[in-house]
């Protein structure tokens, strides 16, 4: 018999037996277990697979038991190469309980590269749907194309952007970056219109997640969506968490919305990240190992995807620890800004990042991560306002007379930015000093960690790499140049890279911060060109709109595409075809063009 790759691989399934990692094992799967296998299930949460490798990729589905005091059920897997499953290449039976949640993911080994496979469960005679994954592809390749998502909030609107994304058949993985769920309690976090869109919390996980059993809830009540569990039937997805995957800006040791009455942080985060593990399809079981990692879409893309939250990450500034009004306390400020030891990936993510970087031939280098990179200060005045508008909101006040200031003041600066740059003789110093003397807007993202920044745009630079960094978190659509310090000693005052940002699936973004008047599209645009114009490196800006980014990487350029839906508070939508938005990067440019 003519021993072909496919059989040889059907034959190393069925006969060596270690051809697959799992995780969640209770038993060894052994038919006297005792009863395991007589319970019924359902599979009410759907199948998923991530982390995509050339030769392995993971698959993951959840049983529910029907009866309530099963501890042990026994799960068949099949993984073929056509949906009736005809052509089998590998399958398997595990054992799965209570201790991870009835969840189960297998870690599928010796696949071929670039290669669409069909997965699917069975448990006493139940089916689960079957999941369509792929592995990454090898060699020379022509194209690869990603989706980019982050912040699908469950109460503050329908999902719709991963329908969208299921949709397609042209994606290499669907990439997330994080808050993937939100850890508030009913009435908390853009909840207001939870109960007249359906999607209010059961009444057994409807306040603020501190335990474990909280967390997997949660994720649960997520994956009854039917437009996510379309998406992660349709695709594989490479993960990495954000914040409120444990709690509102976490960083390693603590959060702002944690306190002390609610026990020990480390507690609450290894609770939050054991029930990450379990239901997401990533590789690996716990939170003992990080999870920064790498992936090669053949000789085009190297995949960073990085932690910039729990691992490493000192606390967030706070702008009401410096009297920004004296001298001293803007020195001060400036010098905790860009203290040397202060870290967001630690020196060892870093080094693991900057030598990859380094042995990596691919075209482009890409980097998978959650909080914006691209230097988005704003004039001093403005962070001011914007300060008494947070404030007043804070204290439940009315803030539309200082958004009117606001919008009074930004109109201003944004006249006299304009005659700065048009090199207009008649600006007067004291004019240019209001646009000039700017301060970081957002201390949670790299704007609050300068040193390692310029440590890694400068690496980046003095390597000639192509960077393309990706971001979510801050719920709408950016992109922007990333450029070093005129003091970097690697890489001073040049282009190192550019960033693409996500908008959310859901999340509410500026135009619920700042009031904007979405009905007059106009006023928005002109909002964005202000701001645009405003922040010295950033040159696409979108304030109002809910959806996702697509990447596609060729031999010679990238193009980044945003893509929004007309509504997350309808069940009916649209894409918007008008605020679709598309920009080009040239390899060897490393910059947008104004
Ligand atoms: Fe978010």
């Amino acid at each position: 018999m003519k021993l072909t790759r496919r059989s040889f691989l059907k034959a190393s399934a069925a006969g060596f037996g270690a051809a697959v990692l799992s995780y969640g094992l209770t038993g060894c799967g052994s038919s006297s277990d005792s009863g395991s296998d007589k319970v019924d299930v359902s599979f009410d949460h759907g199948v998923a697979s991530g982390d995509p490798l050339h030769d392995a990729v993971v698959i993951w589905t959840r049983v529910t038991p029907k009866l309530a005091a099963a501890n042990s059920v026994q799960v068949r897997w099949e993984v073929a190469l056509d949906n009736t499953f005809k052509e089998m290449v590998h399958d398997g039976m595990v054992q799965v309980g209570s201790d991870t949640d009835f969840t189960l993911k297998v870690d599928l080994q010796n696949l071929e590269a670039g290669t669409r496979y069909y997965y699917r469960f069975a448990s006493n005679e139940r089916l689960s749907p079957v999941g369509t994954t792929r592995t990454l592809p090898e060699g020379e390749l022509d194209q690869v194309k990603l989706a980019v998502m982050s912040c699908s909030n469950y109460p503050a609107g329908y999902f719709h952007a991963y329908a969208e994304v299921a949709k397609r058949d042209d994606l290499d993985a669907v990439l997330h970056l994080g808050d993937y769920i939100y850890e508030y309690g009913a009435g908390g976090y853009a909840s207001d219109d939870a109960q007249a869109l359906g999607r209010s919390f059961p009444a057994d996980n409807n306040s603020e997640l501190l335990t474990l059993s909280d967390y997997r809830k949660r994720y649960a009540l997520y994956r009854t969506d039917k437009d996510l569990q379309a998406l992660h039937q349709a695709a594989p997805f490479i993960t990495v968490w954000d914040d409120h995957e444990v709690s509102n800006d976490t960083w390693r040791d603590g959060a702002q919305n944690h306190n002390e009455g609610e026990g020990h942080f480390d507690d609450r985060k290894l609770a939050a990240l054991k029930a990450y593990f379990e239901w997401m399809p990533i590789r690996g079981q716990d939170s003992s190992q990080p999870i920064y990692r790498k992936f090669e879409f053949g000789d085009l893309v190297s995949l960073y995807m990085l932690d910039t939250r729990v691992l490493a990450r000192d606390k967030q500034l706070s702008y009401a620890d410096f009297d920004l009004t004296s001298q001293a306390g803007q020195g001060a400020f400036m010098a905790a800004l860009t203290d040397a030891n202060r870290s967001l990936l630690g020196g060892q993510q870093l080094n693991w990042l900057t030598d990859n970087m380094a042995l990596s031939a691919a075209t482009w280098q890409v980097l998978g991560q959650q909080v914006l990179m691209t230097k988005m200060w704003l004039p001093a005045e403005i962070m001011l306002i914007l300060g008494s508008v947070e404030a007043t909101l804070a204290a439940g006040g009315d803030v539309s007379a200082i958004l009117a200031e606001a919008n009074v003041l930004f109109a201003e600066l944004a006249q006299i930015k304009g005659r700065v740059l048009a090199g207009d003789p008649s600006v007067t110093a004291a004019e240019r000093a209001r646009v000039e003397t700017t301060i970081p807007y957002n201390l949670d993202a790299w704007d609050g960690y300068a040193y390692e920044r310029e440590a890694l745009l400068g690496a980046a630079r003095a390597m000639q790499k192509n960077l393309v960094v990706l971001a979510g978190d801050t719920h709408n659509g950016w992109a922007g140049n990333l450029v070093t310090a005129a003091n970097n000693p690697l890489a001073a005052n040049s282009y190192a890279g550019v960033e693409f940002a996500t908008s959310s699936v859901s999340s509410p973004g500026m135009e619920e911060y700042l009031s904007l008047d979405t009905t007059n599209p106009q006023a928005i645009a002109q909002t964005e060109q202000v701001i645009g114009l405003l922040i010295d490196h950033l040159h696409y800006t979108n304030l109002t709109d809910r959806g996702f980014l697509t990447l596609t990487f060729s031999r010679n350029y990238v193009d980044a595409q945003w893509h929004y839906v007309s509504s997350v508070k309808q069940r009916d939508y649209l894409m918007l075809e008008n605020r679709r938005h598309t920009m080009r990067v040239w390899a060897g440019a490393n910059r947008l063009d104004a």
